[in-house]
């Protein structure tokens, strides 16, 4: 049996985790979380292609890989385009693999710039404002989908 795969694109800025205002994003670093995530995929029998880009059309391509390679589930960390990007907002709707929103900060409690997703739109979910942990718990809905 081939191990599922769950992709995890993560957008502009954080590659900068870990001293990106830690008092809103904490103090893991990008390759921290993506540890904890490849531990714990494989605990729940999948595996993870963690990646990151500060492009959104890496992004959109990454979106369009996903689906084509039959992943199981995508978990999309947009950062600063969940806000902006009707591209990435149109190819989420475009493929049939499922989309959960993560973000580490809970963006309804922060600016009111931050207040509209356009991923959400489109996502199946959204799992926000638990730090690192908000991955996780991305990540154990998205095994059982
Ligand atoms: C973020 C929230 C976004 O508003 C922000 O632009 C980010 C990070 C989060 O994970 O909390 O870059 O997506």
């Amino acid at each position: 049996m081939t191990t599922k795969t769950i992709y995890v694109l993560n957008g502009p800025n954080l590659n900068l985790l870990g001293t990106r205002e830690p008092e809103i994003y904490g103090h893991d670093t990008l390759d921290d979380i993506a540890g904890k995530l490849d531990d714990h995929a494989r605990a729940l029998g999948f595996e993870i292609d963690f990646r990151q880009s500060n492009h959104e059309g890496h992004l959109i391509d990454w979106l369009q890989e996903a689906n084509a390679d039959g992943a199981h589930a995508v978990l999309l960390n947009a950062a600063g385009y969940t806000h902006t990007s009707i591209a990435i907002h149109d190819a989420i709707k475009a493929i049939s693999v499922p989309v959960i929103e993560v973000h580490l900060s809970n963006p309804h409690a922060r600016e009111h710039f931050r207040h509209r997703s356009y991923v959400g739109k489109a996502a199946k979910a959204t799992v926000a404002g638990l730090g690192a942990e908000s991955y996780t718990l991305a990540l154990d809905a998205a095994a059982k989908l």
